[in-house]
């Protein structure tokens, strides 16, 4: 993929300090909670982790966080926010449905956006996990399959 010349682009992540910049960004204040250089490192290291970048317009916009197995968990997806709405997440998920492998995933459960286009890229909800989140907050498991 000529990544200079799309508006939206994608590629494997090489930086544990980006990684770390991008997650601290976007998920500093959240339930989420931020890895660390050293934690980004080691999921670079380990080939049982997918984790991409996704360029808007060349610039770096986010990144989605996986294990993949007989299936693939995602971990993590967040965009910074002055590139959210121009589908760089929705980028991401296709890059991953490519793979061909059923996806699960957890969403917090008043997280509308999240769910908003977890729905679009047809996941469905699967069942609820109570307490899933260390503030004690519910999460949706939900579901792809090729
Ligand atoms: C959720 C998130 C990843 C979406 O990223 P994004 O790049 O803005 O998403 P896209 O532009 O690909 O959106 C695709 C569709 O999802 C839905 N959607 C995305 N954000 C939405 C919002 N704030 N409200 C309602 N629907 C939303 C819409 O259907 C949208 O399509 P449209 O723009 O044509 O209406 C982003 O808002 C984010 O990083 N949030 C904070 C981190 C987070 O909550 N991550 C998920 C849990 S780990």
């Amino acid at each position: 993929m000529n990544q200079v010349l799309a508006e939206v682009a994608v590629q494997s992540a090489k930086s544990p300090y980006m990684l770390h910049h991008l997650d601290n960004e976007i998920f500093k204040d959240s339930i989420h909670g931020v890895f660390t250089k050293a934690e980004w490192n080691s999921y670079l290291q380990n080939p049982n982790y997918i984790i991409l970048e996704v360029f808007y317009h060349n610039q770096v916009a986010g990144f989605c966080l996986c294990i993949q197995m007989d299936h693939i968990d995602l971990l993590k997806i967040g965009i910074l926010k002055p590139y959210r709405r121009k589908g760089c997440a929705s980028f991401l998920l296709k890059e991953l449905q490519k793979l061909k492998k059923t996806i699960f995933l957890e969403v917090e459960e008043f997280n509308h956006s999240a769910i908003q286009i977890y729905l679009k890229h047809d996941f469905s909800f699967n069942r609820k996990r109570l307490f899933y989140y260390s503030n004690q907050s519910h999460a949706w498991e939900m579901v792809w399959h090729p």
